[in-house]
């Protein structure tokens, strides 16, 4: 994990050697929203991002069984511990038909929102907001780059590097 103070460069970023790894990501991010939060997800097929949205479902006490990528649908809703709206803007002709199909009442509705290819609909996200571009660096291994948009997202990343920090294994200081 390493940590810049350039708004232009990642808030931090988080080498995933594992599914594990990804999943202890996604449990610290679970701990550190906060309702209202938009969080975009960007990277190619396969990067992870539903797999991302699934751990922190289950972290949030959601059945991980009920998460897959809402391929015909824009938003699937899970009740969990704080309500998640999950996207995926991959199948839109259009982004405005995100606007359209009302997002922004998603984003009012007091859960966290989570955006699978937030890139193509990044004109109609909040500026304030997390964006967590996910990278394959192997089979098993993920780039996780975290980025704060505003003020209420550099919170959850600062709360998220806490977190991160908290939980390293004993056996394992330098993960
Ligand atoms: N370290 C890791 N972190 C996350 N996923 C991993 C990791 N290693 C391997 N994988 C695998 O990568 C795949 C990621 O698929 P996933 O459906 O989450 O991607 P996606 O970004 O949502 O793709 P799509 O754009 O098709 O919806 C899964 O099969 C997962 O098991
Ligand atoms: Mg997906």
């Amino acid at each position: 994990m390493s940590t810049s103070p350039n708004s232009n460069q990642p808030a931090f970023e988080f080498a995933s050697s594992s599914l594990a790894e990804t999943a202890r990501f996604s449990a610290a991010l679970a701990d550190s929203v906060t309702p209202g939060l938009v969080i975009g997800l960007i990277g190619n097929l396969g990067a992870g991002k539903t797999t991302l949205v699934r751990a922190l479902a289950e972290a949030l006490e959601v059945d991980p069984r009920a998460v897959n990528s809402p391929t015909y649908v824009l938003v699937h809703e899970y009740s969990g511990r704080i309500p998640l709206f999950h996207f995926d803007t991959y199948r839109l002709t259009d982004p405005e038909q995100f606007a359209n199909l009302g997002a922004d009442e998603y984003f009012e509705a007091g859960g966290v929102c989570l955006v699978e290819w937030a890139d193509r609909v990044a004109e109609y996200l909040p500026a304030d907001r997390l964006d967590i571009r996910l990278a394959a660096t192997s089979d098993t291994e993920r780039a996780i780059a975290v980025h704060a948009t505003g003020p209420v997202a550099r919170q959850v990343v600062s709360r998220l590097i806490t977190r991160l920090g908290r939980d390293r294994r004993p056996e394992n200081p330098l993960a």
